[in-house]
């Protein structure tokens, strides 16, 4: 089979990496990917909202699949064009994507189908989201609607965050992704991250992690796109996992078919957990980042067969995939200043080291300058993973060879999975 994947981040290369050992694999090209990724296969610079770019280099590899990434290609139009054009591609399209693109659709959809989630409304007019404030309590939840990179939510603790936020959102930070906020009541309990591969017609549940979105150790600090990750989370029980298949992602699947928008792809269902039972957070159409290399690194099965039967609308033909006992742990490298503003072009060494076949050193926003050297060139730069027998043993393992990497530059957190522990 002959594989298009698209993206550039820790994620798209954990992806790289498990597809690569696929039997079935005849050839694989990233587009755009990143100096990790390049040393598992081709590579080439397509950026991926590039939906006309992607399409012709799907043409020219005679991709039988394309695998989506990111969600930006996918509000892009990605999957929709490769509809038109005959390609098998993983990932929904733009307006099955909108269960993630759009905050105002998600809420409004887990309303109309029964959802658990926490209440909401949705508002353009700032004076008339602050006199709506009086019908929650807070900590007030304000969320842009659109794709805001990780930073369109603010728990605000009092009435005037709440308000600055709203006024913040509404007055244009964010650009046409906060035309509309979403106001939520605040779930307390645990956050955990399911994942569900869906064919348009049946889910089927392919794993969960915890990750980690504060910047700073003891979950402190600005929220970022996840700083770390840990698999198996024990507050994912059986029950937990068994409930919110029957009361989100199955109704989720036949609710968007029903509402003319097949979901194909991954679903990601962020949890809140209190009590053993969980509520919806959110929707993503994508796989986490980093959750997405815990479960790479944890699949035991051939994972191609799982992506093109999503792709393809025959996920029922297969039976569940094998998961090793292992437990797995990411820490997340960063550049200094990350989130806000990461500090571009230092140089790291050692991370393209030999660390033995129970770690995992996945690139995210790296770059090779002219003379070779590996630098920093984005906020998440590398995530450091490893397995072992226990939690404590994998976290060891991680922590071991972060030490082996010498980057001035970067910071990281040093209590990743503490809540495993
Ligand atoms: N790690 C959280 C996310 O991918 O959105």
């Amino acid at each position: 089979m002959n594989v298009l994947l698209i993206g550039s981040g820790g994620r798209e290369h954990a992806l790289a990496w498990k597809i690569a050992q696929s039997p079935r694999l005849k050839h694989l090209v990233c587009a755009p990917g990143n100096p990790g990724i390049a040393a598992v296969c081709d590579i080439r610079g397509v950026a991926v909202t590039d939906v006309e770019g992607l399409v012709a280099l799907a043409h020219e590899i005679a991709a039988d699949l394309v695998v989506v990434g990111p969600e930006a290609a996918l509000e892009a139009g990605i999957a929709d064009r490769l509809a038109e054009e005959g390609i098998a591609c993983f990932g929904p399209t733009a307006a099955a994507a909108k269960l993630e693109t759009s905050k105002a659709f998600s809420k409004a959809f887990a309303a109309r189908h029964g959802l658990p989630t926490a209440a909401h409304g949705t508002f353009e007019d700032a004076a008339v989201a602050k006199a709506a404030l009086d019908g929650f309590t807070p900590p007030y939840v304000i969320k842009a609607d659109g794709l805001a990179a990780g930073k369109g939510v603010v728990i605000a603790r009092d009435r005037a965050e709440a308000e600055a936020a709203i006024d913040d959102m509404l007055g244009g930070r964010f650009g046409a992704a906060g035309a509309r906020v979403v106001i939520e009541d605040f779930m307390a309990g645990e956050e955990a991250s399911l994942f569900a591969l869906c064919d348009g017609k049946t889910a089927m549940i392919f794993g969960g992690a915890q990750d980690h979105k504060r910047a700073y150790d003891g979950d402190t600090g600005p929220n970022t796109g996840g700083m770390g990750a840990y698999a198996p989370a024990p507050v994912l029980t059986d029950f937990v996992i068994r409930q919110a298949r029957t009361r989100m992602i199955d109704p989720t699947v036949r609710g968007m078919a029903a509402e003319g928008a097949p979901y194909k792809g991954v679903l990601y269902a962020g949890l809140m957990i209190e009590h053993g039972a969980s509520r919806l957070v959110e929707f993503n159409a994508r796989f986490g980042d980093p959750e997405c290399q815990i479960l790479m690194l944890r699949l035991q099965s051939d994972f191609l067969p799982y992506l093109h039967a999503a792709a393809t609308g025959r996920l029922a033909s297969l039976s569940a995939p094998a998961w090793s006992d292992d437990a797995v742990i990411c820490v997340v490298l960063a550049a200094k200043g990350y989130p806000d503003a990461p500090e571009k072009g230092s140089e790291i060494e050692g991370a393209e080291q030999d660390f033995g076949p129970d770690v995992a050193v996945f690139h995210a926003g790296t770059a090779r300058r002219e003379d070779g050297a590996l630098i920093a060139a984005g906020g998440r730069v590398l995530n450091v993973c490893a397995r072992g027998a226990t939690l404590a043993e994998a976290r060891a393992a991680a922590y071991a060879a972060v030490d082996r990497i010498d980057w001035p530059g970067g910071f990281h957190r040093t209590d990743i999975g503490w809540r495993g522990l």
